[in-house]
């Protein structure tokens, strides 16, 4: 009879590995899910090991020692961050991720989980409605690091038959965590600012467009794509993924919806270089074909659960901030 599953996350206690962690508990039960990350303070109940995805040795003995059978990888240094030293992001990202295919080959796993990004794109990629196969060409030590990663996925799965999985997320927004160091963080930091100061400073121009989803349609998507049957994935590196896409001027109109005292300025900084060489919206229309992607949250949707919940944890006696 087929083991349970055994699931190991790398980078766990960041912006998605905290969401993710909790939703695959719920699933597949607390004793099969291990969580992992670099940092010790695990921000969850559950099976936690101290993992540095760079120390392979440890990385096996875990997978070996928890009869792990599908790794969920998320630990990476992301595109902002990584700008600041291009070396030290280069080596975790790309190690990183040898290490665990290497180490999901020889013990034989299921399955692996790789996000890659919409920074694999570029200047020369068109903005609108980008499409699957257009030629990557990333500006960022990330995008870089995610493209070679997309590359070596589809190795693996070509050479050594390790059923790879990836798609390349969109700026995620959600309000468990604060985000991660990436190009698209104004979008959370948007809300956190709007219900505690009424006012946010946004370091990118009001009409940067940009792709964006909400957090429970990035966990959507990640179970339909690693639910789907192997021969659904008809593409071996990464999938587009679109949910939506706005600029900082219209996520902050739709908050001034509900708060009508809110306000924005912009001071653009070095991530608007970046942001300036993403896509405006994404095609994915091969995700939709292959596993029915589909996302639910639209921007007012996203804005009305973002300021529901923020208000939650800011003012829990229930006194929502109006003005
Ligand atoms: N959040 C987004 O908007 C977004 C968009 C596109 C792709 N992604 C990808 O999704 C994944 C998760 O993103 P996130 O936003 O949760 O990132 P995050 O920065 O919030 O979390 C990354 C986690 O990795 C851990 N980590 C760093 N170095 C490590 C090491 N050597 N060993 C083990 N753990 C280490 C960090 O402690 C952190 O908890 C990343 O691969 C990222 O590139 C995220």
């Amino acid at each position: 009879m087929r083991s349970p599953e055994k699931i190991l996350i790398t980078g766990a206690n960041g912006q998605i590995g905290t969401v993710l962690t909790q939703t695959l508990q719920a699933r597949y039960g607390q004793d099969n899910v291990i969580a992992s990350d670099i940092r010790a303070e695990e921000t969850f109940s559950g099976q936690f090991e101290r993992i540095d995805v760079l120390d392979v040795k440890r990385l096996e003995k875990v997978v070996v020692d928890r009869q792990i059978t599908q790794i969920y990888h998320l630990a990476a240094i992301l595109s902002a961050k990584g700008e600041k030293d291009p070396q030290w992001a280069w080596n975790l990202n790309m190690n990183g991720l040898f290490n665990v295919l290497d180490v999901g080959f020889r013990q034989q796993l299921r399955k692996i989980f790789f996000p890659s990004s919409i920074a694999v794109f570029g200047n020369f990629t068109p903005k609108i409605n980008t499409s699957q196969s257009h030629f990557l060409d990333p500006n960022t030590v990330y995008g870089i690091s995610k493209a070679a990663g997309e590359y070596w996925c589809n190795y693996y799965r070509n050479n050594y038959d390790l059923d790879v999985r990836s798609l390349r997320f969109p700026g995620i927004i959600g309000y468990q965590t604060l985000a991660g160091g990436g190009t698209t963080d104004y979008a959370v930091d948007i809300f956190h600012a709007a219900i505690q100061h009424g006012t946010y400073e946004c370091f990118l121009k009001s009409d940067t467009r940009l792709p964006m989803m909400y957090m429970d349609d990035a966990i959507k998507c990640v179970y339909d794509m690693m639910d789907a049957p192997y021969e659904a994935i008809t593409f071996h590196g990464a999938y587009n993924i679109g949910a939506i896409n706005f600029t900082p001027s219209e996520i902050a109109a739709e908050i001034q919806k509900h708060l009508p005292n809110f306000t924005i300025t912009y001071e653009p900084d070095f991530r608007q270089q970046i942001a300036d060489t993403w896509p405006n919206s994404i095609d994915d229309s091969l995700a939709k074909k292959d596993w029915g992607w589909s996302p639910e949250y639209d921007l007012a949707k996203m804005t009305s659960e973002m300021l529901k919940q923020l208000n939650k944890k800011y003012n829990p006696k229930g006194n929502p901030r109006q003005s």
